[in-house]
């Protein structure tokens, strides 16, 4: 059962990039159980096949998965191209397709350093522009809206991060930007900061083993977060309770970016 109406997205076509795995499966599970239309995209045609496959048959929407490397900017294109051409139109994009991993700045290769922000600076800069026209056009109609999933990390110097830390405030800076030269054409752009979500490749790769336990005292809430609740943020922004919110950070994270270590614990 959701909290929100079922058909608050009915109608409306979505592209959710890293739409396969993780954090983004659940953002387009979110916009399907809602009435959306979906294209996911990302690197591996079979894991996107399989998770058209199981969202489809879990939520009765309609899924199409179409590869690409969103360091490609031509891809970019021909994703929005195959959406347009199955679904006929355009009006929420979700930038989710990231990389990371730990390494100390110091031990991290230019190609190490440029290969994240190429996928998530650049790749959401080549599907926003991608995407434009068709936004604009579903703009003019009923409004559309860009969801950048970005993270909390560079609200500090996160130590191992630099690389992702960079590419992520790029994104911020990206969203309010667009949001800016964007919303006279009745374009919103939002990002969300998830906070550490259980179960997904991101908290195995930032959090590896014994992590697990740190982070979590870092949590005010006491849990790791789920997919769920990023999805409903996404839904929440993309429906029309969101109409007037634009160039905004909407920080999901059960009060983890606030925490302020002292000596008192
Ligand atoms: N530590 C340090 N450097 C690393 C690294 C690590 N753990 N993993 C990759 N790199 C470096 C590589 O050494 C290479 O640099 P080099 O040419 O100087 O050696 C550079 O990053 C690119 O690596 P490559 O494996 O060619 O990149 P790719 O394009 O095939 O894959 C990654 C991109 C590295 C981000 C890969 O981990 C990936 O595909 N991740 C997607 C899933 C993910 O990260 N999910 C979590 C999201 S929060
Ligand atoms: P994930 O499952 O690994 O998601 C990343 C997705 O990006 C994968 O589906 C991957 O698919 C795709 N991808 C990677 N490189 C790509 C490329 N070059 N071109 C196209 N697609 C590419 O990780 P996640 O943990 O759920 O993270 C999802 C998003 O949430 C990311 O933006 C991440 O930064 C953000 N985030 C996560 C957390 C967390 O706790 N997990 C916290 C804060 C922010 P392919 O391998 O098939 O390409």
């Amino acid at each position: 059962m959701s909290i929100f109406r079922n058909d608050v997205l009915a109608g409306q076509v979505a592209i959710v990039t890293g739409g396969g795995t993780g954090i983004c499966k659940g953002i387009t599970r979110g916009l399907l159980a809602h009435g959306a239309s979906v294209c996911i995209t990302s690197r591996k045609q079979e894991v996107i096949d399989a998770t058209a496959a199981e969202l489809e048959a879990e939520t009765g929407g309609k899924v199409l998965a179409v590869s690409s490397d969103v360091r490609d900017p031509e891809a970019a294109q021909r994703v929005v191209a195959a959406t347009v051409e199955k679904f006929g139109r355009l009006d929420i994009l979700v930038n989710g397709a990231a990389g990371n991993f730990l390494a100390p700045a110091a031990a991290l290769s230019p190609n190490g350093f440029k290969t994240v922000v190429d996928i998530d600076l650049n790749g959401t800069f080549h599907f926003c522009k991608a995407a434009f026209d068709e936004l604009c056009k579903a703009g003019k109609d009923k409004g559309a809206c860009i969801i950048n999933i970005t993270a909390t990390l560079h609200y500090h110097g996160t130590p191992m991060q630099l690389h992702a830390s960079a590419a992520k405030a790029g994104v911020d800076a990206l969203t309010k930007n667009l949001a800016v030269e964007w919303g006279q054409f009745g374009v919103r752009v939002n990002s969300i900061a998830p906070g550490p979500i259980g179960d997904t490749e991101g908290m195995k790769r930032l959090a590896p083993g014994g992590m697990k336990e740190k982070v979590l005292s870092m949590v005010p809430m006491g849990r790791f977060g789920r997919s769920d609740e990023i999805a409903n943020m996404a839904v929440f922004l993309a429906s029309e309770a969101g109409e007037w919110i634009s160039g905004q950070v909407m920080v999901v994270d059960g009060g983890n970016s606030v925490v302020q270590q002292t000596i008192l614990g």
